[in-house]
């Protein structure tokens, strides 16, 4: 079981990082010390510069970062914590893969259409490239499971096509990279804005009232929740009712997420509730569940020699296990190396 995911460092990470994905790292990471495998959590700091950035303010968040995936419950004693600027396997695989990815593939890449709009031509090429960066990072430690919330699915079939083509093509009979399978967490596969229930919650948001981010303390967590879109019916007593309602069902939806139980039993609880007295509920299962996560961040935060300590160890950990693979795929392609 290779167990291997990550999250760009860009921006704030927010509650449908957690729901989505950063729960499932630990989850998993927990799995994979069982079964005596590996699990790889990084900071896709080679993605984040596919958009414009500020050099500064992304050094200041790879390392928040960190502080915020050790509060959540990523141990760098279990988990490989690390980011890709350290391992250099990562930038040679995705060239290596270049060969193989076919322009058709990432034109269709429904994150290249939204991220790119209409300015295809002023795009970087970063950017349209970035599912064969993502391919190449999960490829590169033969992935098994992949942990990653709705969004990321599209990109891990690209993976596995581009996986798929080049054991076919070079693989000589052998299976060069290992297929990987998205795990998607069933309730909490798309966690939306708070302003726009048909927005995904989203880093890049200008509006920070639109999403709970890692480290919102209680009272602004409280206030975001107050604030949240909603319509004026009361809650329904079924799923059924919440059709058509998309505020309220991502509400509902963050409840049942949070509290462990089925959107059936939030409904049977709360169903017939205005939002006047949901809301507060729902503040307060946010609070209990965010406040030792934003506790433990405070204290890891300002030890900077810590963080870069983990990156440091764990990137030393990365690029030896990623060393055979990436040889492989050389030798594969027929590129002589001494
Ligand atoms: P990123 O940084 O946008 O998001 C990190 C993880 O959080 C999930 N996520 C969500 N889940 C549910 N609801 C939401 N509103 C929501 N927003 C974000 C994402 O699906 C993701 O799992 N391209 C990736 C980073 C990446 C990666 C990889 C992931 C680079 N290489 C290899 C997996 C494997 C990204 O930008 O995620």
């Amino acid at each position: 079981m290779r167990v291997v995911s990550g999250i760009q460092p860009t921006g704030k990470p927010h509650l449908g990082n957690y729901l989505g994905a950063i729960r499932n790292y630990v989850r998993l990471q927990d799995d994979a010390m069982r079964a005596d495998g590996e699990c790889l959590i990084f900071l896709a700091d080679l993605h984040a510069i596919s958009q414009p950035h500020d050099p500064a303010e992304l050094a200041a968040s790879t390392r928040e970062l960190v502080a915020t995936l050790v509060a959540c419950g990523v141990d760098p004693k279990q988990a490989v914590l690390f980011n890709q600027a350290q391992v250099p396997a990562h930038a040679e695989l995705q060239w290596l893969l270049n060969g193989t990815a076919r322009m058709g593939w990432l034109n269709r890449m429904t994150q290249w259409k939204d991220k790119a709009g209409k300015n295809r031509e002023g795009a970087s090429i970063a950017l349209f490239t970035y599912p064969v960066l993502q391919a190449a990072d999960v490829l590169l430690y033969q992935a098994t499971h992949v942990p990653v919330g709705d969004d990321q699915k599209q990109h891990l079939e690209l993976a596995r096509d581009i996986a798929q083509k080049f054991n076919t093509d070079f693989g000589a009979g052998n299976e060069v990279f290992t297929l990987p399978d998205p795990i998607v967490p069933p309730d909490a596969a798309r966690i939306m804005s708070l302003r726009d229930g048909a927005a995904k919650m989203s880093k890049s948001d200008p509006s920070d009232m639109s999403r709970i981010n890692l480290t919102d303390d209680a009272d602004t967590i409280m206030q975001k929740v107050r604030k949240a879109k909603t319509d004026p019916a009361p809650l329904p007593s079924d799923a059924a009712g919440l059709e058509g309602r998309p505020e309220a069902a991502n509400l509902v939806g963050v409840y049942a997420a949070l509290a462990g139980t089925s959107i059936a039993q939030v409904l049977a609880e709360h169903g017939g509730q205005g939002f006047g007295a949901f809301k507060p509920a729902l503040g307060e299962l946010l609070v209990e569940t965010l406040a030792p996560i934003v506790a433990r961040f405070r204290d890891l935060r300002e030890d900077r020699p810590a963080l870069d300590a983990i990156l440091a160890d764990g990137s030393a950990k990365a690029r030896q296990l990623a060393a055979p693979t990436l040889d492989a795929a050389y030798a594969a392609l027929g590129l002589v190396r001494g």
